[in-house]
């Protein structure tokens, strides 16, 4: 029998994601929650409320995960859970979290933990968010408090999530909390993320040096990036192709190089440029997190300047399925960051997983060849384990490994097809032929 082609290296992490507020229930001190309470926010009136009762039911959920195949889990810590009013940190919350990293640790997880997924004490969002330098301040003490309480247990930390995904939702389309709509700011909040990320960097390597998973290695530290693969619309329209390149720029090469060159370079037509080079920037990531999921075909002076390209199959949300964008995206990521990869988000919003599992394994055989190429990429955590609360679209994304029914008290969990579609690619570290064949891809 010939050897399946599509193989990883050995010790290639498997896993899925989660954040806090997207699945734990009832994170009432926070600024999504509160913004979530006004009419129209959310899509289908929908509000996170219980969300998966992950609160109470993590030790299951993630008995799901280990049984298949997984090795790691990504995660976040709800920081206005820890601290919900300034200074005033509450044991409850902190001993919660213990008991998560000891439910994964038991599990064979490996805990890679977020410290900031787009949620904000709401105290902290009262004093402007990630507008305001002084939550730099704010967060700084928020990571030290992390590092020192759970550092024993954890050596990856991701520091923020994909600052540019939150800064133009949040600041320049209006449609998440603070809702505003203003380029300028969203620049500056990008900037000042990319900051916070360094400031962390530096915290955590000062707090902790211990080897908490055994592996030879201290604490490694990465954040997340959200990478689109950006094409002009109509390729032979100057006005598209002009946008393509400044929206690139501006979305994926800046933030993807900030912790190589140490430099936060930002500028669109019509916004303030900000432009400064960061302390501790250069150098603070070990490795960058990948978060994939779609193409754009950008278009200039449209009403909708992303759009999917024609006869494409789109996911329930309209995101343009598109598996061999990891390519562009895994090598765009790791030329410009010059450090190894971690994809730590892709996935499908199927909810009757009729995309998710060819996706799933043609992604996969992508990503083997671009890593067989040359490019350092050390494991793959699908998005995500279980359906949840899709921020601005509510319950409508399911992106779950595992469906949720978010109708029954209970929240019963049901494992999907593409569930056992990635157990046996964790197990066999690699796509096996025949699982090419049985979603109809020849390799
Ligand atoms: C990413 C977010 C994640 C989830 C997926 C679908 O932008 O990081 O929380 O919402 O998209």
């Amino acid at each position: 029998m010939s050897p399946d082609p599509a193989r990883f290296p050995a010790g290639f992490l498997w896993g899925a994601g989660t954040s806090a507020h997207q699945v734990e229930g009832g994170n009432r001190w926070n600024d999504w929650w509160r913004f979530e309470q006004r009419a129209g926010a959310i899509s289908g009136g929908d509000t996170s409320g219980d969300a998966c009762r992950h609160w109470e039911r993590f030790d299951e959920d993630f008995a799901l995960a280990a049984a298949d195949g997984h090795r790691a889990h990504r995660l976040s810590l709800e920081w206005s859970r820890i601290e919900p009013a300034p200074g005033r940190r509450d044991p409850a919350a902190i001993a919660h979290y213990h008991a998560v990293l000891a439910s994964l640790a038991r599990h064979g997880l490996r805990p890679i933990v977020t410290l900031w997924h787009f949620t904000l004490p709401a105290w902290i969002a009262d004093q402007g968010g990630f507008e305001n330098r002084t939550t730099l301040d704010r967060f700084d003490e928020h990571v030290r408090f992390c590092a020192r309480e759970f550092g024993g247990e954890v050596d990856w930390w991701c520091t923020i999530n994909e600052p540019e995904v939150y800064a133009f939702r949040a600041y320049s389309e209006g449609r998440w909390p603070p809702a505003k709509r203003d380029e300028s700011a969203a620049l500056v909040v990008i900037g000042n993320l990319l900051e916070a990320h360094a400031r962390a960097a530096a915290i955590l390597r000062a707090e902790d040096r211990t080897d908490s998973d055994g592996d030879g290695h201290a604490t490694r530290i990465g954040f997340a990036k959200h990478w689109v693969v950006l094409e002009p619309s109509r390729r032979w329209l100057p006005l598209d192709l002009l946008r393509t390149r400044i929206e690139h720029a501006v979305f994926n090469q800046a933030v993807a190089a900030a912790p190589a060159t140490g430099r936060v370079d930002l500028s669109i037509p019509g916004a303030r440029p900000v432009r400064r080079i960061v302390a501790g920037l250069a150098g603070s990531a070990d490795w960058m997190g990948l978060n994939y999921y779609t193409r754009w075909k950008v278009r200039m002076f449209a009403p909708d300047p992303h759009v999917a390209a024609p006869g494409a199959a789109l996911n329930d949300l309209g995101w343009e399925d598109f598996p061999r964008g990891i390519d562009a995206a895994a090598r765009g990521l790791a030329e410009a960051s010059r450090v190894p990869l971690l994809v730590t988000e892709h996935g499908v919003a199927d909810a009757t997983d009729r995309l998710r599992p060819r996706s799933l394994v043609e992604t996969l055989v992508h990503l083997a060849s671009v890593v067989s190429a040359g490019v350092p990429v050390i494991g793959y955590l699908h998005w995500s384990l279980l359906d949840n609360f899709e921020w601005a679209d509510g319950y409508r994304g399911r992106f779950g490994l595992y469906a949720v029914d978010f109708a029954d008290r209970g929240r019963p969990r049901t494992r999907r097809h593409s569930a056992g579609v990635l157990a046996r690619i964790a197990r066999a570290n690699g796509v096996e032929t025949s699982l090419a064949a049985e979603v109809g891809l020849a390799l």
